[in-house]
């Protein structure tokens, strides 16, 4: 398996990409207090199978751990992975919502955090710097820059706005298999010196907590949480590594 993608592939691997974007555009409007987040799910996997897909996270795992659900949908304190259920969305909240999809043997990746009626100022700054650390990173995924380049570019934004970079979780390439070398970290580690080149997709996707970077897994074996139960966020894209300006293959409203 080549990490350079032929150009059969990146088409497969962008229509995929093309039902992740419109499935966020589409569940944006549903996000309100009140709302359970297994009725969104339901809507997500409704939405993806419509679109002639199938949801990338449902059954993902190992036989002892097979996640449930189709999106991945984390509240405030939860970093990612949360499972959808019966709570419910309330004002104030925070909430990443994290879609895969496979179609036709590729898949595409991509989360957004929505805000859920009126936010605090202290959450609405660090979904503001998370999100545009994820575009400071990106317009470094270039042909020839290595992945410090990346990790650097969103570590230093972040942590500059005194947060914390997970470290315990990244991105990661993507194409026949959701998840493919290299492993996208979004800090700096002398040993990422993986070089980028036309042609790779990659999923960056910096998951930024407010206080300490460090995060524990809930018993139910998947819902990350921060520590210090102070929020975190999370945004993703997929992307192409072009002869220039990367190509975001999951572009949607942000
Ligand atoms: N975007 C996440 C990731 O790339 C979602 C994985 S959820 C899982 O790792 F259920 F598939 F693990
Ligand atoms: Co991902």
């Amino acid at each position: 398996m080549s990490l350079i993608k032929t150009d059969k592939e990146i088409e497969l691997i962008r229509a995929s990409c093309k039902i992740v974007a419109n499935v966020l555009t589409y569940i944006k409007d549903f996000i309100k207090e009140g709302v359970m987040t297994q009725e969104l799910d339901e809507l997500i996997e409704k939405f993806i199978v419509a679109s002639g897909g199938y949801p990338a996270f449902k059954g993902y795992g190992d036989n002892k751990n097979r996640y449930p659900a189709s999106s991945c949908i984390s509240i405030n304190e939860e970093v990612v992975h949360g499972i959808p259920g019966p709570r419910k969305l309330q004002n104030g909240d925070i909430v990443s919502i994290d879609v895969g999809v496979l179609k036709d043997g590729y898949y595409g990746d991509a989360a957004y955090t929505f805000e859920v009626g009126e936010i605090s100022s202290k959450k609405k700054r660090l979904l503001q710097v998370t999100k545009e650390s994820l575009y400071k990173g990106i317009s470094r995924a270039r042909n020839g820059n290595i992945l410090n380049d990346v990790a650097s570019a969103i570590q230093d934004f972040c942590e500059g706005s005194g947060y914390g970079v997970v470290r315990d979780l990244c991105g990661h390439g993507i194409g026949s298999h959701l998840h493919e070398e290299p492993a996208v970290l979004n800090y700096y580690n002398p040993k990422n010196r993986f070089k980028l080149v036309k042609g790779m997709t990659i999923a960056i996707e910096p998951m930024i907590n407010y206080g300490t970077y460090s995060i524990k897994t809930m018993k139910d074996g998947w819902t990350t949480v921060t520590k210090d139960n102070e929020p975190s966020a999370h945004f993703e894209h997929t992307i192409l590594i072009t002869d220039g300006e990367p190509e975001i293959l999951t572009k949607s409203f942000y």
